[in-house]
């Protein structure tokens, strides 16, 4: 087994848990976009079990880091490796799992299918948006989304907290509060959310009364921080507010504008000044379970 992914310490990472060597991907570009990823190879691969992992960070590139990897893949093959397990520790375009508005694509499933036309053989990712419970994702090719909330919760076990309550912003994050809370052992809630899909407007409508308790409001997603900022809001007297999410996507002022308001941590699965939880281990654990 070798792990081939850019050096940024998460590849190194994973290739020293999975006990295996590894081998650079530089993540080449030119100035008009076009990406040239190249494997930094001394020796063949060919019949090689490769590990291929890639890692975006911020400011985000979904379609940049979608094509390096599919052409990684193509690479990979034509060199005659044997067997590839994509590591996409985000998964792109899952926010897209269903037809929500007439005329658009099902951007989740023609991923998957554009890996397995690649080559890949199996997909990893961590926290999935679409899917709620660590597993296999109905997919056409074996994909499996491994959950990040124990490693969140190990980290907040280190806190000593305060009377911790875990808090979803939604309905659907209320269920990884509850993992989260069932891992420390404290109790969980939820707010209610509803976003204008138009506009992208988010309004959150329960106000909670946590009088004097350190709170964790948990996602599994950043991305503008509108949803966190909301959450806040509706906390009544809170002693002291985490923030802490599986995916640090941060767009725009997201990061500086939810520091303001509360702790702000993230798991590695995209690199980013709050990505302080690292995923590696657990990631390289289902690997050589599966
Ligand atoms: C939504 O379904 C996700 O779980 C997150 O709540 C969402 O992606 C967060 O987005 P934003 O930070 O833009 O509110």
């Amino acid at each position: 087994m070798l792990v081939v992914g850019p050096k940024d310490g998460f590849s190194e990472e994973l290739a020293e848990n999975l006990k295996c060597g590894f081998v650079e991907l530089d993540r080449r570009g030119f100035p008009d976009n076009e990406v040239c990823p190249r494997i930094m190879l001394d020796n063949g691969i060919k019949d090689e079990h490769v590990v291929l992992v890639n890692r975006m960070q911020r400011p985000t590139d979904p379609n940049r880091y979608l094509v390096e990897l599919l052409l990684t893949i193509k690479n990979l093959r034509s060199l005659g490796v044997k067997k590839i397990d994509v590591v996409m520790a985000y998964f792109v375009y899952a926010r897209q799992d269903r037809i929500f508005r007439k005329g658009e694509p099902l951007s989740i499933q023609y991923v998957l299918q554009l890996l397995k036309d690649a080559g890949a053989s199996q997909v990893f990712s961590v926290s999935v948006h679409f899917q709620r419970n660590e597993g296999k994702l109905p997919a056409p090719i074996p994909a499996f989304s491994i959950s990040g909330f124990p490693s969140i919760a190990d980290y907040l076990k280190k806190l000593r907290l305060k009377n911790p309550i875990i808090i979803g912003p939604d309905k659907k994050s209320g269920q990884f509060a509850k993992e989260i809370a069932d891992l420390m052992k404290c109790s969980s809630a939820y707010l209610e959310k509803k976003r204008d899909l138009d506009t992208g407007t988010i309004e959150t409508k329960t106000k909670l009364d946590v009088s004097g308790r350190d709170v964790v409001i948990v996602d599994d997603i950043a991305s503008s921080g509108s949803t966190l900022i909301h959450a806040i809001k509706n906390l009544k007297n809170p002693n002291r507010v985490i923030c802490a999410v599986v995916h640090p996507v941060l767009t725009g002022d997201c990061l500086e504008k939810v520091s303001k308001k509360a702790e702000f941590i993230a798991c590695n699965t995209i690199a980013s000044p709050i990505s302080k939880i690292s995923v590696a281990a657990r990631i390289a654990e289902f690997i050589k379970a599966v």
